[in-house]
């Protein structure tokens, strides 16, 4: 994390105050000391500090009092007070009046540090996002998490195209957020009172989908029992957001267009016009442009669809991101599961920030959040992350060894889908397949 967090230490015990001191110039951060109350205050008048840790009990000056004046000087000052063990009444009090925390003395270093840090943490979450928010003026965008060049400019999209009613294609690698993009789209447009209907289209089969997107009529086919209304007259008024657009097959791809172009419709089986208000956005992880030109998606429905194109670039090309997601999903999932906020430890962060997450966004969540559950409560460590040590370095594998676990890891990940594997380890099927019988690999019978 980039800022420097500052931190004043007010105690008037000069001994406490310069271990203090070293210990959290140690940790990296700017630090000062103040021996008293009013000199304190009177250095919180001229500058700022993110976090203020004070002794509550000093000559001059209540430590009660004290904070209640830090808070009108700076109300966003994180204040953790310091207390003897027979004052802890008086900490409590301090929580009371918007204290962060207290820490009874004599104190474990090594639980203040993790404070501290937690502290700090919030603070940086806290003002980067909000330098993001300042940036666009969006609303409804809370769980949107990134200050990089690149999200910036992804936001600023969702920005201009969220006052338009055009169609939006969003394209990005899977889990980089293209849905949370659509739904921004929406509730930041003069729809968001109306629904935002999903389908999602590679889930369907043909079938489906259409009855799905158009509704039916009692009858229409075996099983269907009554009317139903369809997704395109759900989105009357709102927006229709359909993911995976380019799993679609021909004819529903000539249907969506007809729907596109005289938004009516009618309902499997029957014969009346539906007529709907309905704005699209679509998303897809695959590259439309060249699936027309590979006669795989009809040109002129990719023209309707692709009015504004945002495409959302991948995690590994905004690394500047992870910190502020990892704070994000930590929160997120402390919060989920009723847990105090915990840490990271700062080579875990290091470890995740040299990674270069083909599963973008949604991997790193995932990976988060089966830290804490698996972890001990207090900070993600890296052994609670799935990295694996250095292949090469501590395995005496040889060449060959690897190139056959790969390679079986590949099959596995794959189904034994010999083309989807071979694509994956870019070879032709010809060269995978010797492999496979040159390392006589097998698929385990399951
Ligand atoms: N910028 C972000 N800030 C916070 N959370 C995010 C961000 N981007 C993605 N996520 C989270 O990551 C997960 C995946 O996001 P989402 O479902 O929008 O991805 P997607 O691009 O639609 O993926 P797929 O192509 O696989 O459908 C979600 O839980 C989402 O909340
Ligand atoms: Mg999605």
């Amino acid at each position: 994390m980039k800022r420097n967090i500052s931190l004043l230490i007010v105690d008037d015990e000069e001994s406490v105050r310069d271990s203090l001191y070293n210990w959290f110039i140690e940790d990296g951060y700017q630090v000062e000391g103040a021996a008293n109350a009013k000199e304190a205050l009177s250095m919180l008048e001229s500058r700022n500090f993110d976090i203020i840790l004070a002794d509550i009990k000093m000559p001059g000056m209540d430590g009660l009092e004290m904070h209640r004046r830090i808070k009108a000087l700076n109300k966003d000052a994180i204040v953790i007070v310091m207390t003897a063990f027979a004052s802890v009444e008086t900490a409590v009090q301090a929580l009371k009046d918007g204290a962060y925390d207290y820490v009874t003395k004599p104190f474990d270093p090594d639980d203040l540090s993790h404070l501290i840090r937690n502290a700090a943490n919030q603070i940086l979450l806290k003002t980067e996002n909000e330098a993001l928010k300042n940036r666009v003026s969006l609303e409804n965008i809370e769980d949107i998490v990134g200050n990089s060049k690149a999200m910036i400019k992804v936001l600023k999209e969702v920005e201009s195209v969220s006052q338009s009613h055009s169609s939006v294609i969003i394209t990005g690698e899977s889990g980089t957020g293209k849905e949370l993009i659509a739904r921004a789209i929406h509730s930041n447009s003069s729809r968001k009172f109306f629904p935002l209907v999903t389908v999602h289209c590679g889930a369907l089969s043909e079938d489906l989908l259409e009855s799905e997107l158009f509704g039916h009529e009692k009858g229409a086919f075996t099983g269907a029992m009554f009317n139903r209304k369809g997704r395109f007259e759900m989105a009357d008024g709102g927006t229709i957001f359909l993911d995976e657009i380019a799993t679609i097959s021909g004819k529903m791809q000539i249907e969506l267009l007809r729907v596109l172009e005289s938004k009516s419709f009618v309902r499997v089986g029957g014969n009346k016009e539906i007529k709907s208000d309905f704005r699209v956005i679509c998303a897809t992880n695959r590259n439309l442009k060249k699936l027309v030109e590979e006669g795989l998606f009809r040109e002129d429905l990719f023209y309707r669809l692709n009015v504004v194109n945002i495409t959302v670039p991948p995690l590994r090309q905004r690394t500047e991101d992870i910190p502020l997601l990892v704070g994000h999903f930590i929160r997120k999932y402390c919060n989920s599961m009723s847990r105090d906020l915990i840490s990271i430890e700062p080579a875990a962060l290091k470890q995740i920030e040299q990674y270069d997450f083909p599963g973008n966004v949604r991997e790193l969540e995932n990976m988060i959040e089966r830290a804490i559950v698996i972890g001990n409560g207090k900070e993600i460590r890296l052994k609670d992350l799935p990295f694996k040590k250095d292949v090469i370095e501590d395995s005496t594998d040889s060449l060959s060894d690897l190139e056959k676990k790969y390679i079986f890891q590949t099959l596995k990940k794959y189904d034994w889908n010999i083309s989807r594997s071979a694509k994956a380890l870019k070879v032709d099927r010809v060269t995978l397949y010797n492999k496979i019988k040159k390392y006589d690999l097998k698929q385990p019978k399951s």
